[in-house]
C-alpha cells in the first residue's frame, strides 16, 4: 500500500476496491495478518480489566475482516464492529457466522445517531494512519462522539518521529503531537501516558498506543 494518491486513499471506494479485488484471498489485503493486533491483546490482558467491565459496549472502528472484534467478543464484551466496506463486513460475517449480526456497514463520518454516546470503549486500530490530517481531526471528533461520558478510546497506530508528507501511502504514521492535537480538538485527554513501542513484525514497526477519555 504505497503508491496511491491522497484523494483516492481517503475514500470509501478505495477501501471497498481493495477488499473486492482480493476476491476472498486475505493475503491480498495489505494490512490483514489473520490475527488480532498484538498491542490490543496485550492491553486487554493488562489494562482493560481495571478499566472496562465485562459485558461493556465496545465499538470496533474500521474492523476489516474482524480479527480484533472476534478477540473482544470472545472476552465477553458487547461488540459492534463496523467498516465502510460492504465486502469487508460480509467477509467478517462469514468468518464468524455465530456473531454475524455484530458486524455492520457504517461510515465513521456518517454514523447512526443512535450510536452517539453509546460505547464504553471505542477500539481504533490502524485507521487514523490511513487518513490525511484534515480527516484525522474529523475522525477524532466522530470517535469521541461514540463514547459514553466515562467511556475510553483506545488508539493503536503506526508512529512517526516527524509528520508525514502525504506523498505516497497510506499508511501515514502519526507523531505523538499529531495524535494529541487531533484528540484534544475532539475534547479528549490521555488517560495515561502514551506508549511507544516496536511491534513483532519483521522488520519491526514503531507503534503508538494511547487511551483517551473526555476532558
Ligand atoms: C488500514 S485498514 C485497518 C483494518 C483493521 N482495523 C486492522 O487493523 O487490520 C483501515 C480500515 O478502515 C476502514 N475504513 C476506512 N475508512 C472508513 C470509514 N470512513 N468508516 C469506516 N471504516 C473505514 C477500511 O475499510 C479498512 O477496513
Amino acid at each position: 500500500m504505497t503508491t496511491t494518491t491522497q484523494p483516492l486513499a481517503t475514500s470509501v471506494d478505495y477501501f471497498e476496491s481493495i477488499y473486492a479485488d482480493a476476491q476472498g484471498d486475505a493475503s491480498r489485503i495489505p494490512w490483514e495478518d489473520g490475527h488480532a493486533s498484538d498491542a490490543l491483546i496485550n492491553w486487554l490482558n493488562t489494562v482493560a480489566p481495571s478499566l472496562v467491565r465485562c459485558g461493556a459496549r465496545v465499538a470496533v472502528v474500521g474492523c476489516g475482516l474482524g480479527d480484533d472484534a472476534r478477540a473482544l467478543i470472545h472476552r465477553g464484551y458487547e461488540v459492534t464492529a463496523f467498516d465502510c466496506s460492504d465486502t469487508a463486513v460480509h467477509w467478517a460475517q462469514s468468518l464468524d457466522p455465530t456473531n454475524a449480526g455484530l458486524y455492520v456497514r457504517a461510515n465513521l463520518f456518517d454514523l447512526p445517531p443512535r450510536w452517539h454516546h453509546r460505547f464504553d470503549l471505542v477500539v481504533e486500530v490502524n485507521n487514523l494512519q490511513s487518513l490525511t490530517t484534515d480527516l484525522r481531526q474529523e475522525a477524532a471528533t466522530a470517535l469521541a462522539n461514540l463514547l459514553t461520558p466515562h467511556g475510553r478510546l483506545l488508539v493503536i497506530c503506526r508512529a512517526a518521529e516527524t509528520p508525514a508528507e502525504f506523498v505516497d501511502g497510506p499508511p501515514w504514521p502519526l507523531t505523538e503531537s499529531e495524535l494529541l492535537e487531533a484528540t484534544a480538538l475532539a475534547g479528549l485527554v490521555p488517560d495515561s501516558p502514551l506508549s511507544s513501542f516496536c511491534d513483532n513484525d519483521d522488520p519491526a514497526v514503531l507503534q503508538l498506543r494511547a487511551v483517551f477519555r473526555r476532558v
